[in-house]
């Protein structure tokens, strides 16, 4: 089968089609045949070493998948061959790949009206938006502010938050904003044109998904209640009101979203769809810092 893989860690080029034997179903797991993937920014951190916990390479990337079962190992008794599925999975052995190995666990059944494109831009982007949600407990009639709200996270994070019944509060070029106003926002701040300390305040919840200063900046603005949720490393400190959130992989709440969003509830924005033989590419678009919503890849 063909995977993307990488000898060494670098920039986009070191990302290559080669040919690799299709896994064999291990106790618990089960062999997906690709439909789609897609591109979080943690990819672009471990292929340049940035982040290491893949360890060294060869490895293939990708946390992302949407497909067909097609084996099934000893024990699993939640899907059969020919069911479509979706998840999030962890492994060195990736989602870059014309077959995917895949614990049982981390996968849910794809609603028969998400497409392939739709149910792979969802899994690690929802799943952490939503669990940064719960983690802050944002509540009806509370103001969330967030930070990178046009992107993978971001864009899904919204929706939730308006879902909820919050009033919510972005940072976006101005390019976004009217995005983001279909989406739910309440209002949005050009971050490149205003700083957001001085433009909102009293705010009971920030996700932020930029970091750096982002962290001790957000803390000013946040309410007497007010929690931080962060999705990256900030410099927002020792402090009671400070967490971190790291999108894990639940079936159960992924079923909840696959439904919201077959049900039109949420919208899932594919800014991009590239193959897998242009992995390189949504890389670089990737690191250029300014997709909006989702990149997802399809097979070769
Ligand atoms: N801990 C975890 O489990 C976890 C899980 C998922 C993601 N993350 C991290 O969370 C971050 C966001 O992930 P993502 O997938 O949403 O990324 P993404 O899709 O690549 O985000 C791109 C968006 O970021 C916005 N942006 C860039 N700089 C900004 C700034 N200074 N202020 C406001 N918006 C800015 C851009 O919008 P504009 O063009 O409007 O600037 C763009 O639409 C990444 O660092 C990722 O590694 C962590």
């Amino acid at each position: 089968m063909k995977v993307v893989s990488q000898r060494t860690l670098g920039g986009p080029e070191v990302l290559e089609t080669v040919e690799a034997p299709r896994p064999a179903p291990r106790a618990g797991h089960v062999v997906v045949r690709l439909g789609a993937t897609s591109v979080n920014p943690v990819d672009c951190k471990l292929r340049s070493g940035a982040v290491t916990f893949l360890g060294e390479p060869p490895f293939t990337l990708g946390f992302d998948v949407s497909g067909t079962v097609v084996d099934v190992g000893d024990g699993v008794t939640e899907f059969r061959s020919g069911d479509e599925v979706f998840g999030m999975v962890h492994t060195r052995t990736g989602t870059y790949a014309e077959y995917v190995a895949a614990r049982a666990g981390s996968l849910a059944p794809r609603p028969a009206n998400l497409d392939h494109r739709t149910a792979a831009a969802l899994p690690t982007a929802a799943l952490t938006a939503r669990q940064a949600l719960d983690l802050a407990d944002l509540r009806a009639g509370e103001r969330i502010l967030i930070h990178a709200a046009a992107g993978g996270v971001g864009h899904l994070a919204v929706q939730f938050a308006a879902l909820r019944g919050a009033q919510v509060v972005c940072t976006a070029r101005a390019a976004n904003h009217e995005f983001l106003r279909e989406l739910g926002a309440d209002e949005v701040i050009d971050y490149t044109a205003t700083d957001f300390t001085t433009a909102v305040g009293d705010v009971d919840v920030v996700l932020d998904l930029v970091g750096g200063d982002y962290g001790s900046r957000s803390l000013r603005v946040l309410g007497p209640e007010g929690r931080y949720v962060t999705a990256q490393q900030s410099d927002a400190g020792e402090d009671p009101r400070v967490a971190l959130v790291s999108g894990a992989p639940s079936p159960a709440q992924l079923e909840e979203i696959g439904e919201l969003v077959g049900a039109g509830r949420v919208r899932v924005h594919i800014d991009r769809e590239l193959t897998l033989a242009e992995a390189g590419q949504a890389h670089r678009l990737s690191e250029s810092g300014r997709v909006r919503g989702k990149l997802v890849l399809t097979p070769w």
